[in-house]
């Protein structure tokens, strides 16, 4: 398939904006090998005008990757920009990500800039850039509070001066599916170059809307998504790439769209990612949560247990997790004697009108039933392996 969305991963920059996040140089690079064994096209290695220790962050992680871009943040700085250009040096696809806010609050209470002079900045400071590196993503931040009009001139003066790709953050989460997509539609409409662009998306999860708002953006003409393993990031974090990349597995119909990320390794990326962070994974989270492929009612198990597809809409294995059937006070007598035959018993559906009322009566007074738990079932009803 040609259509493959490509992931532009920023785990260790906008990530690193999470509270209590600072990786170790030798986090980054193993968290690095793995985005790259992963198949990301890009990897935003930090903000090499943040501190020495960044800067040589993005130099060490641009001499290990090889075969994502390796990409430094820059505001519309020329030492920022200049410091990208020195720290990716040595990456064999170096690209520079520079930044600047559109949006009426950010000109007027932040950068105190008028719309021309933030034209004037872009086309001067893209230029500049082009100059010295040929991959260059620009960003307008806070897109999504943006006038259409004006993003529209920023996003042409961007192009004009050079850059190959344009990325739309929704900075705060503020944007809802629809308003996202028709952000898109309308840079579409209006856009001299459109197609020789690459669009990327770039959401915020503060209202929980950061993976509709990523698949309304591919849905409109976005081949690019910046995300983070696990969602970290800023104030509610970034989206979460493997949620994103799993949807565009699952629904790829949908979306005329797939993605050739090896999903096989989500697991292993996203226990790195956590343990470096120290930050677990929600149980409840979506594809990589401990419960996403857990089944503990007895409707739910018995029908996986006649057929997955029932409660499973993609495989765990396709991402590197396996399914379980947790035994509780609401699972049925199927998903019981299954356990129990797996344990080494030897238990019919006649056992089972014994069995299953002990079971039953222990698992109400417990959260789970462990093994033990189950063991000493059976003792209770006079049975052995
Ligand atoms: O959220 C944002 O606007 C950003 C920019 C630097 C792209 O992270
Ligand atoms: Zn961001």
């Amino acid at each position: 398939m040609t259509n493959q969305v490509t992931f532009y991963d920023t785990t260790m920059r906008d990530g690193e904006q999470t509270i209590g996040v600072n990786f170790s140089i030798d986090e980054k690079i193993a968290i690095a090998r793995a985005l790259d064994e992963y198949g990301v096209a890009a990897i935003e290695a930090g903000f090499p005008a943040a501190s020495d220790k960044d800067f040589q962050e993005v130099q060490k992680i641009a001499e290990v990757v090889e075969h994502a871009q390796v990409v430094g943040l820059a505001r519309m700085i020329r030492s920022d920009i200049d410091a990208v250009i020195a720290a990716t040096r040595s990456a064999r696809h170096p690209m520079a990500h520079v930044f600047i806010a559109t949006s009426p609050i950010h000109r007027e209470f932040k950068l105190k800039m008028s719309k021309d002079d933030i034209i004037k900045k872009i086309t001067e400071d893209i230029t500049y850039t082009k100059s010295k590196i040929n991959d260059i993503v620009f960003s307008p931040e806070d897109a999504t509070r943006t006038e259409p009009d004006f993003l529209v001139r920023s996003v042409q003066a961007a192009i004009d001066a050079g850059a190959t790709i344009i990325n739309i953050p929704d900075t705060v989460g503020y944007a809802t599916p629809d308003e996202y997509g028709a952000i898109f539609e309308n840079l579409k409409n209006n856009i001299i170059g459109f197609d020789d662009i690459i669009w990327s998306t770039h959401a915020h999860n503060d209202l929980g809307m950061a993976t509709a708002n990523t698949l309304a953006g591919i849905s409109h003409g976005a081949m690019q998504v910046q995300s983070t393993v696990n969602g970290i990031g800023e104030r509610a974090g970034n989206v979460d790439m493997i949620e994103v990349a799993a949807a565009m597995r699952v629904r790829h119909e949908k979306f005329d769209k797939d993605t050739d990320v090896i999903l096989e390794k989500s697991k292993e990326l996203s226990t790195l990612v956590a343990t470096a962070t120290d930050i677990p994974v929600a149980v409840n989270k979506p594809i990589m949560g401990g419960n996403a492929f857990a089944h503990e009612s007895g409707i739910h198990q018995d029908g996986f247990l006649k057929n997955r597809a029932t409660y499973e809409i993609l495989r765990p294995e396709m991402v590197g997790a396996s399914s379980s059937l947790p035994l509780g006070k609401l699972s049925g007598s199927h998903a019981v004697m299954t356990k129990l035959n797996h344990m080494g018993y030897n238990v019919t559906r006649d056992d089972m009108k014994q069995i299953f009322p002990i079971f039953k009566s222990m698992a109400e007074n417990t959260n789970m039933m462990t093994e033990a738990d189950m063991k000493a079932t059976m003792v209770q009803a006079g049975k052995k392996m």
